[in-house]
């Protein structure tokens, strides 16, 4: 069974990472897949997101990454995948993900939507934290993985002027 990890990935975390090395175990091949949202404004574009998620995810053998616009369901037809990997970290994160879980089972009844339990450790954290942290100056290398940290210094520093 295919799975595909849609997110943001603005940029990717330690959390989202231990999601995809958890869900590779778990299927034949996990697809990262990068929302290309005309109507958001990103920190880093999304050939930059891929570039980074595939360095980050290059010790894992069954990871592909790539992006998608439109519904994450028709991405994951066209891929042949039969599940949406997501990851739940606290309660609130439940709400929007089970209505996001039903609305793609109303778009297609064939495709599952699967939760992991982030690990403990990373439940506080996602990309928007990094970002907050880091264009103050804060300490994010327990929190990113190395190529995010230097892409984020250098993009706070390219800003600074
Ligand atoms: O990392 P994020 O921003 O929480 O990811 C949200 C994402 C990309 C999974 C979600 O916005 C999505 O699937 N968007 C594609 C449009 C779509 O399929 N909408 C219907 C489901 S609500």
């Amino acid at each position: 069974m295919i799975a595909i990890y849609p997110g943001s990935f603005d940029p990717i975390t330690l959390g989202h990472i231990d999601i995809v090395e958890r869900g590779a175990m778990l299927f034949e091949k996990v697809i990262v897949a990068v929302l290309s949202n005309p109507s958001k404004q990103p920190l880093f574009t999304v050939e930059k997101r891929i570039e980074q998620i595939t360095q980050c995810t290059k010790h894992i053998h069954n990871v592909e990454v790539d992006s998608f616009v439109g519904l994450t369901v028709d991405y994951a037809k066209l891929h042949d995948a039969g599940v949406l990997l997501r990851g739940l970290r606290v309660l609130s994160d439940f709400e929007k993900e089970l209505q996001m879980a039903h609305t793609n089972k109303t778009l297609n009844q064939e495709i599952e939507t699967v939760f992991l339990a982030t690990t403990k450790e990373y439940s506080f954290l996602s990309s928007s934290i990094v970002k907050e942290i880091a264009q103050f100056g804060g300490a994010i290398d327990h929190l990113v993985s190395q190529n995010i940290v230097e892409d984020m210094q250098q993009k706070y520093l390219d800003n600074s002027d």
